[in-house]
């Protein structure tokens, strides 16, 4: 089934900023997308609208009890001027899977990325095309019943908004470096049972402590341990996280509590199609910290949406500095990151049906 939407366009468009001041997620293009959902009718009126501040009411279960989701990705622009999701459809099964999990409705993933597409289609000019620039997307849902009392909402509010940006880290622009990364032993992120694979916003208000631990101690990021035994590597802030120790790379396994990287998945393809043994196993901050004073930790690097290749340089660990690889950038690294730009961005080819084009 093919999807379109109406357009209204917006009457005051914004001057676009300049591509090599891009910060991520500050500026906001001209347009947004909205689209209702009511028990019994199903997801309805999807539409492009100018973007702009939204009414919703005080007692919306959104702000009451967190009943949101949230997804990310990004469109690129190649250097023939066309411009490219990378595996959107990865999005739309996520965003389901999340769903399920908070008792939101299921949505066609055709629907989703025909929405995504329209959105991206109408604010096409700012899409950026320095190095390390693209346009971000962040498809949403509220809750957005004006009632009191926790329950599942009957009514919700799907929306995509998006913004030009540039590296996630401010020191990656235009070519990768290391990133210090704080290794977080008393507050969890997500245990069995709990919400960790899905993209709700309450696993990233829990995160904020933690965030603000590690940047007392000017590091990055925070690398998740898990719920536990404190012991065993999650993932670091919106990214998964790979060590690589000796000859294999290894990432943590999906069990639940680790957001299923779209990135993460398209790393561990391209290492075994590379023949580099790349293992999902639970790997303990011991061994890591273990192998770094042995010099077999090799490597370690986050992947996501917003990071894509984030090489870690420094590891903080209960007051210790765990330097990786000098803090230069790894070889793997380097090289995941090149082939996964040069896709998206249209330099490499794409033989694994990886993008798509926006019209
Ligand atoms: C907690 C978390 N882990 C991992 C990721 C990486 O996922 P992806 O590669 O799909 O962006 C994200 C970003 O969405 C995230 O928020």
């Amino acid at each position: 089934m093919s999807y379109t939407f109406p357009v209204t366009r917006n009457p005051n468009p914004k001057p676009k900023p300049n591509s090599s001041e891009l910060v991520f997620g500050k500026q906001f293009t001209d347009h947004m997308f909205v689209m209702d959902y009511d028990e019994g009718q199903g997801w309805h009126d999807g539409r492009v609208i100018p973007y702009g501040d939204i009414l919703i009411s005080p007692a919306s279960s959104v702000l009451h009890y967190a009943q949101m989701m949230f997804e990310g990705m990004k469109a690129y622009k190649t250097e023939d001027g066309r411009i490219l999701l990378f595996r959107p459809e990865m999005n739309a099964r996520r965003l389901n899977r999340t769903n399920e999990r908070i008792c939101m409705p299921q949505m066609d993933e055709e629907l989703f990325v025909s929405a995504v597409k329209a959105t991206v289609h109408e604010d096409k000019d700012w899409v950026p095309d320095s190095p390390g620039t693209s346009l971000y997307i962040r498809p949403f849902i509220i809750a957005d019943d004006p009632a009191l009392g926790v329950k599942a909402a009957k009514h919700y509010r799907f929306m995509i908004i998006l913004c030009p940006s540039g590296p996630y880290y401010a020191a990656n622009r235009g070519k990768l470096s290391t990133t210090r990364i704080f290794v977080e032993d008393e507050y969890i992120r997500a245990a069995h049972g709990g919400t960790g694979y899905a993209k709700v916003g309450g696993n990233y208000a829990g995160s904020l402590r933690a965030s603000q631990k590690a940047h007392e101690c000017d590091c990055n990021d925070v690398l998740w341990l898990d719920a536990i035994e404190h012991r065993y590597i999650e993932e670091v802030g919106s990214s998964n996280a790979f060590f690589v120790i000796g000859d294999e790379v290894i990432t943590a396994p999906l069990a639940g509590t680790i957001l299923p990287g779209i990135t993460r998945d398209s790393v561990l393809t391209l290492l075994r199609e590379w023949g580099v043994p790349a293992i999902e196993r639970r790997l303990s901050i011991d061994e890591v910290t273990m192998a770094a004073k042995e010099g077999a930790l090799k490597e370690a690097f986050a992947s996501g949406t917003a990071a894509v290749i984030s090489p870690m340089g420094t590891l903080r660990y209960l007051g210790e500095e765990y330097v990786i690889n000098n803090r230069e950038v790894g070889v793997h690294s380097q090289r995941i990151y090149d082939t996964i730009t040069g896709i998206q961005t249209g330099k490499l080819p794409d033989t694994r049906g990886w993008t798509q084009q926006v019209d």
